[in-house]
C-alpha cells in the first residue's frame, strides 16, 4: 500500500487540509493508501487542527475534525513513500533532518498539481479566511496531480 505524509510547519493549518482532502479523493477513486500528516513544529502537538482549517475543510465537504497535531518523528522518514512538504521552507526543514538515502521523498505537494505555477501553499496563520479558502483551493489541485499520478503508477503493480 502506499502511503503519503503531508507536511508544513505546525500541521494545523495547511497539511491537515491536504491530509483530509487526499483521503478522500482517495477513498472516492478506490485507491488503497495511508495518509498521515505531521508539523516540523511541536507547538501544537496533540491539537485539532485550527478552526478556520476545519470550517474551510467542512464547507467543501471534508471533515478535518479528528485530525490531531504531531511532530514529525525521524520513523517518519523511513516509514512513507511520499513525504509531501507544504512550501519550500518546510522542504529545507525537511532536508535537515532526513537522513540522505531518504531524502528522494521529499518534494512540494504542489509539484504535483497540473498547469500551477504556484510552488508553495503560502502560510495563512496569520491571514484571513480567504487565505484558507486560497489553501484548500491549492490543495485540491496538488491532490488531483498527486492521485492522478499515484494511479498510474501503483494501482498497476
Ligand atoms: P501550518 O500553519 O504550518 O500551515 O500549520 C502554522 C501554524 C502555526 C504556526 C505556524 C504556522 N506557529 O508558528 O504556531
Amino acid at each position: 500500500m502506499v502511503s503519503v505524509l503531508c507536511v508544513c510547519l505546525g500541521n494545523i493549518c495547511r497539511s491537515p487540509i491536504a491530509h483530509g482532502v487526499l483521503e478522500r479523493k482517495a477513498d472516492n477513486i478506490g485507491l488503497d493508501c495511508q495518509i498521515d500528516s505531521c508539523g516540523i513544529l511541536s507547538y501544537h502537538a496533540g491539537e485539532q487542527p485550527d478552526l478556520r482549517s476545519i470550517k474551510v475543510a467542512q464547507d467543501h465537504g471534508y471533515d478535518i475534525e479528528e485530525q490531531r497535531s504531531r511532530q514529525i518523528i525521524p520513523a517518519d522518514f523511513q516509514k512513507y513513500d511520499y513525504i509531501l512538504a507544504m512550501d519550500n521552507a518546510n522542504i529545507d526543514d525537511l532536508l535537515e533532518r532526513c537522513p540522505v538515502e531518504f531524502q528522494y521523498k521529499i518534494e512540494l505537494f504542489m509539484a504535483y498539481a497540473e498547469d500551477s505555477l504556484v510552488s508553495d501553499i503560502p502560510d495563512p496563520y496569520y491571514g484571513s479566511e480567504r487565505d484558507f479558502d486560497y489553501v484548500l483551493t491549492l490543495a485540491e489541485k496538488a491532490a488531483d496531480g498527486l492521485l492522478k499520478h499515484l494511479r498510474k503508477k501503483h494501482l498497476a503493480e
